[in-house]
């Protein structure tokens, strides 16, 4: 992972490398059972080089202390690990630049479970149509790996009204990773 990493870090293979601070490349144990999956760095991330570390970040460490998860028993990363300006959606082709490396980073870590946060990260990993209002805490099984998305935790500070449902998701989180003998 050392190796993948320092190789990412200086990437340049599409334009959002002209415009970054930090490449953030993820945090957490390595391998890791379960591991989430953002869609990009925002300000905060690209100024320190971490993921979720703003106020989507904050809100994402409460809600994984509810089923003891933290950064130090899971994995975070994004689907671009490069900062879009003005935190616009990832473009297809920044995608298509950088999915290498969350590819190879999830062969290194093996993880039994995929949670995507929000929707450009469950079109890329689950289906390019999934629909996060009616999808978001559904099972889909791919290659022996578990895949499920929620809100993102911004779309949850905008939209406290989702808050319900993404305490839901968080209880089948939990029951997925007993019944998988994680946690
Ligand atoms: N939003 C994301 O999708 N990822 C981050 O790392 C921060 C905010």
């Amino acid at each position: 992972m050392d190796k993948l990493r320092s190789q990412c870090l200086s990437c340049c293979a599409c334009p959002l490398s002209a415009t970054r601070t930090n490449v953030v490349f993820g945090v957490g144990p390595v391998p890791s059972e379960i591991v989430f999956v953002g869609e990009g760095p925002g300000q905060n991330e690209d100024l320190q080089g971490e993921p979720f570390v703003g106020a989507a970040g904050q809100l994402l460490d409460g809600m994984l202390s509810i089923i003891d998860l933290s950064r130090e028993n899971c994995y975070i990363t994004n689907i671009v690990k490069c900062r879009p300006p003005q935190n616009r959606d990832p473009l297809p082709e920044e995608q298509d630049a950088c999915i290498g490396y969350l590819e190879a980073q999830l062969a290194i870590l093996k993880p039994k479970i995929v949670v995507c946060l929000g929707r450009v990260a469950a079109k890329r990993l689950i289906r390019s149509d999934f629909r996060i209002t009616a999808e978001h805490g559904v099972w889909t099984k791919k290659d022996d790996v578990y895949y499920t998305a929620f809100y993102h935790p911004s779309a949850l500070l905008r939209d406290p009204s989702k808050r319900p449902d993404a305490f839901t998701d968080l209880l089948i989180l939990r029951d997925k990773a007993h019944a998988l003998g994680i946690l």
